[in-house]
C-alpha cells in the first residue's frame, strides 16, 4: 500500500477518534497534503490534519491570516487553561523504542507576550505521561518561531499518543501553528550503562527517588529507574483532578496497578498531592461555593485518597505550593498565602483542615508541606512561620507533630546559590521536622542543547547541593529527581536531569553520585575571585555630559555576555564624595528599544550596590539594584532604594551615556572603603525583547537577589 493512501485511512480514523470533540473544520476524506515519507507532516493547506482541541472548548480554524508556508495555518483561540491547545494523535506513525523529531511553527496573536510549549502525551486519562519537549518565550513581534525537540517513544502500548501545544503561563493566549512534522531519527538502540547504582551510594543516608506514570512500568526507562532509585512519586497521576475528576467518582485503577507493580519491584511510594491550586477539579472549590461545601470537598478528597493508599505510600505531599513567591511580610504566614481557590473558598484554616484529614485517614504516612523556590529566604521564612504556628497549636500525637515534614521541590538553575538552600534546610530543621528534596532538577543550556562546559557547570551545581544534602542527611528523608532523562522532563528544553535522552549518564549523574570527587576534578569551574576597580573622589554634575572631572578615572569594561546573543556593551567609571556614589556608563551597539513593558527588557543599564560588601546570598537592607534606560526612565529593586537617586541620559546614534547619583544610606564612606558593585547592560532587540545581557563581574545573573557575586569598588583618593 502506498504510504499516502495509508495515511489517508489513518486520518479518517483520526477524525472518527475525535468525534465528539469540537473540530471545527472536517474535510471529506481525501489524500492528505504533506505527509512525509516516514512520519507525520501537516501544513494545513487542505484540512486540519486531525488536530483537535485538548480541552474540547478551544476554537481551531484554518486561517489565511498568516501562514509559515503556503496559504493556511491553524488558528487557535478560546483557550481558558494552560493545558488547552491543539493536539493530534500520532501513534500510527511511531514504532516502539524509536526516536523522533517533533517540530512545528507558532506565531502569537495575543496577549503581547506568552510562553508556549510543544509537548507529547503518552497514554490517556490518569495513566498518561506528559513531556514538555520545547518551550519558547514569544511575543507578537517575534513572528513565526519554531518549537522543536526529540523524543524516544519507549512504550507505545497505550495506543494513544499525541503532540500538542500548550502554554506554561498564559492560559488565554491565542496563536497560529503551521508546518507540523514528526519524523523518525536514525539513532543507535538504547544500551543501559553499567554504573554504580545511585541508591547504593546513598544507602542508609536518604532515599533516592524519581517520578513515574502508570504507562511507565516497563521498557528501558523502567529498567534504569529500578537500577538507581528506591522511591517513586507519580508525576501527575495522583493529583486531585486525576483521582477525582468528577465529584464522587474516584478513579484509582491505573494508579493501583502502577503502585502494585513498583512495590513488587521493591520501590517505596510517595504520594503527590492531596491539595493544590493546579490540576484540581473546578467543582471542588469554584468561585462562589460555600465554605462548608468546600471544606466537605477538601476533607472528602483528602480522606478518601489518603485512606485508599494507606499502607502503600510512606508519605504524602498533603498541600502543595500554598505560599506566594517572595512574600513581603514572611513572618505573617496567613498574609503570605496564595489567593488560591481553596484559600478563597475556605480561608487560611484550609491548611490545617487538610493536614488533619490526611492524618485521620492515614496515621502512619509522613505528612509534608511541599513548595518551590524555598531557597528564597522570604518564602522559606513564611513556610517556617506557617509550620511552626500550626505544629505549636496542635498537640503532638505519638511524638509526631501534625506537619511531619517540609518538601523543598528544588527546581533550580545552575546559578542557584547553594548557601540559600543550606540556610533554608537549617531553618526547617530547627522546627524539628523532616526535610525532603522532592522535585530536584537543575536547568542548563537551551533548546535541548548542552555544551560540554554547561554540562560540567550543571554537574558542579548538583555536586554542591548533594554535598549539602549529605551534611544534613540525618534530617533528610528523601532526595527525589523530577524526571529520569532530559527528554521526558517537564523542562526538556533546558536539560535538567542526570541522564541524557539516550539514557546515558551526564556529568550531573557523576556529580550526584560522588559530589566531593566531582568538585575536586572540576575546580577550575568554581567561581573566580571578584574583580576590583577604584572610584576617585569628586562631585560631578548629573547632566549626562562627560565633564573633565571624569578624565583619568579608572574604567571597567562591561562586556561579559550572559546570553547567547552578543549585544550592547559599554564602559563604567565611578566617583564618590561624602554623601554619594556617582557612576558614568557609556553604552555602544544598542538598538535603542524600550517597547517592552518589562523594564529589564529595554535598552538599559543597571548598577548593583552592596554598601557594606557583605556578599550575602540574599538582599540585606543596604543592597539595591538601580536601572535606567536610554530615555532616562529609572526603576528600582527594592522600590525603597529610590530616594535621592538622580540620573541623566544622552543618546547619540546607537550609543547612550547615563550619569547617575546614588546616595550612601548605610555606610560612612571613607578613603579605602570597599563596597560591592556591579554594572549590567541590557540589550533589547529591534522587536523589543531582551536579547543580550553584558556584565562586568557577576556571571550568575543573580545580582537582583544575591550580592555574593558582585565585584568590588574601592573608594580612593580623597
Ligand atoms: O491536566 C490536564 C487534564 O485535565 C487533561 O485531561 C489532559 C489532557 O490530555 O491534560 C492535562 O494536562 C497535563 C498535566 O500534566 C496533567 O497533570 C499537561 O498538559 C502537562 O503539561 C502536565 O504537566 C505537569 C505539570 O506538573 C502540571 O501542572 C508536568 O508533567 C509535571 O511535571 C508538573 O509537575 C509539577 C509538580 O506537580 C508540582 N511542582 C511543580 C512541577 C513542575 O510544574
Amino acid at each position: 500500500m502506498k504510504k499516502s493512501t495509508l495515511c489517508a485511512i489513518v486520518l479518517t480514523v483520526l477524525f472518527s477518534a475525535c468525534a465528539g470533540q469540537k473540530v471545527v473544520k472536517q474535510e471529506p476524506v481525501q489524500e492528505p497534503v504533506g505527509v512525509a515519507e516516514s512520519g507525520y507532516a501537516q501544513s494545513f493547506e487542505t484540512d486540519n490534519g486531525g488536530f483537535f482541541p485538548r480541552g474540547g472548548e478551544e476554537l481551531l480554524t484554518l486561517s489565511t491570516e498568516s501562514a509559515h508556508s503556503g496559504n493556511y495555518s491553524l488558528k487557535v483561540e478560546n483557550r481558558s487553561k494552560a493545558w488547552h491547545g491543539p493536539s493530534v494523535r500520532i501513534e500510527q506513525y511511531l514504532e516502539q523504542g524509536k526516536e523522533y523529531t517533533l517540530s512545528l511553527w507558532v506565531k502569537l496573536i495575543s496577549p503581547n507576550a506568552s510562553q508556549l510549549q510543544l509537548s507529547t502525551q503518552v497514554g490517556e486519562g490518569n495513566a498518561a505521561s506528559y513531556s514538555n519537549i520545547a518551550r519558547a518565550d514569544i511575543s507578537t513581534a517575534s513572528g513565526w518561531l519554531q518549537l522543536a525537540g526529540t523524543y524516544r517513544y519507549d512504550n507505545t502500548s497505550s495506543g494513544y499518543i499525541t503532540v500538542y501545544v500548550e502554554s506554561s503561563t498564559d492560559a488565554p493566549a491565542s496563536f497560529y501553528i503551521d508546518d507540523v512534522q514528526v519524523s523518525e531519527l536514525i539513532s543507535a538502540p538504547l544500551v543501559l550503562e553499567d554504573l554504580p547504582p545511585l541508591k547504593a551510594r546513598y544507602e542508609g543516608t536518604f532515599l533516592i527517588g524519581n517520578v513515574i506514570a502508570p504507562t511507565g512500568t516497563s521498557g528501558q526507562r523502567f529498567e534504569l529507574l529500578k537500577k538507581h532509585f528506591n522511591i517513586l512519586t507519580a508525576e501527575n497521576a495522583m493529583k486531585p483532578s486525576s483521582l477525582q475528576h468528577d465529584k464522587g467518582v474516584f478513579t484509582f485503577e491505573d494508579v493501583d496497578k502502577m503502585i502494585d507493580t513498583v512495590r513488587a519491584e521493591g520501590f517505596k511510594v510517595h504520594g503527590h498531592t492531596l491539595a493544590w491550586h493546579q490540576q484540581s477539579s473546578e467543582w471542588m472549590n469554584y468561585d462562589g461555593i460555600s465554605r462548608d461545601e468546600a471544606i466537605d470537598n477538601l476533607v472528602t478528597h483528602a480522606k478518601t485518597v489518603a485512606g485508599h493508599f494507606s499502607g502503600k505510600v510512606i508519605s504524602w505531599d498533603v498541600l502543595n505550593e500554598a505560599i506566594v513567591d517572595n512574600p513581603q511580610h514572611p513572618t505573617d504566614w496567613k498574609a503570605s498565602l496564595r489567593q488560591s481557590p481553596w484559600y478563597k473558598a475556605i480561608g487560611p484554616d484550609y491548611v490545617e483542615i487538610v493536614f488533619k484529614a490526611a492524618r485521620e485517614a492515614d496515621p502512619e504516612a509522613m505528612l509534608y508541606y511541599n513548595d518551590y523556590n524555598l531557597d528564597n529566604q522570604n518564602k522559606s521564612l513564611a513556610v517556617y512561620s506557617m509550620v511552626k504556628d500550626i505544629n505549636e497549636r496542635n498537640p503532638q500525637v505519638n511524638g509526631r507533630p501534625l506537619i511531619d515534614g517540609i518538601g523543598m521541590q528544588g527546581h533550580y538553575v545552575t546559578n542557584t546559590n547553594p548557601t540559600n538552600v543550606r540556610l533554608s534546610i537549617e531553618r526547617f530543621i530547627s522546627l524539628g521536622v523532616e526535610v525532603s528534596i522532592t522535585e530536584l532538577d537543575i536547568q542548563a543550556g537551551s533548546n535541548s542543547q548542552l555544551t560540554e562546559k554547561q554540562a560540567l557547570q550543571q554537574g558542579i551545581a548538583y555536586a554542591n547541593l548533594f554535598k549539602i544534602f549529605k551534611e544534613y542527611a540525618q534530617h533528610i528523608g528523601r532526595v527525589t529527581l523530577w524526571g529520569l532523562e532530559d527528554s521526558s522532563s517537564w523542562r526538556a528544553a533546558t536539560n535538567p536531569l542526570l541522564f541524557d535522552k539516550d539514557l546515558h549518564a551526564k556529568p550531573a549523574f557523576y556529580a550526584a553520585s560522588d559530589p566531593e570527587r566531582f568538585i575536586a576534578q572540576n575546580e577550575a569551574l568554581l567561581p573566580q575571585d571578584a574583580k576590583r576597580v577604584d572610584a576617585r573622589y569628586g562631585t560631578p554634575t548629573i547632566d549626562g555630559a562627560v565633564e573633565s572631572l571624569w578624565n583619568g578615572v579608572p574604567s571597567v569594561n562591561v562586556d561579559q555576555q550572559l546570553m547567547a546573543w552578543q549585544g550592547a556593551t559599554g564602559t563604567a567609571q565611578a566617583l564618590w564624595d561624602d554623601s554619594n556614589l556617582y557612576v558614568l556608563i557609556t553604552v555602544t551597539g544598542a538598538e535603542l528599544n524600550k517597547a517592552n513593558t518589562n523594564a529589564y527588557e529595554q535598552d538599559s543599564v543597571e548598577i548593583f550596590v552592596d554598601e557594606n560588601n557583605h556578599k550575602t546570598s540574599f538582599y540585606e537592607e543596604d543592597d539595591g539594584q538601580f536601572r535606567v534606560n536610554f530615555a532616562n526612565e529609572a526603576t528600582f529593586n527594592p522600590a525603597s532604594v529610590a530616594g535621592g537617586f538622580v540620573s541623566a541620559a544622552t543618546v547619540s546614534g546607537k550609543s547612550y551615556t547615563v550619569e547617575i547619583k546614588i546616595p550612601f544610606k548605610h555606610i560612612q564612606p571613607a578613603d579605602g572603603t570597599e563596597i560591592g558593585y556591579d554594572i549590567q547592560i541590557n540589550g533589547a532587540s529591534a522587536s523589543g525583547i531582551r536579547q543580550s545581557v553584558a556584565i562586568w563581574n557577576d556571571l550568575t545573573g543573580n545580582g537582583y537577589q544575591d550580592t555574593s557575586g558582585y565585584g568590588i569598588l574601592t573608594l580612593t583618593a580623597k
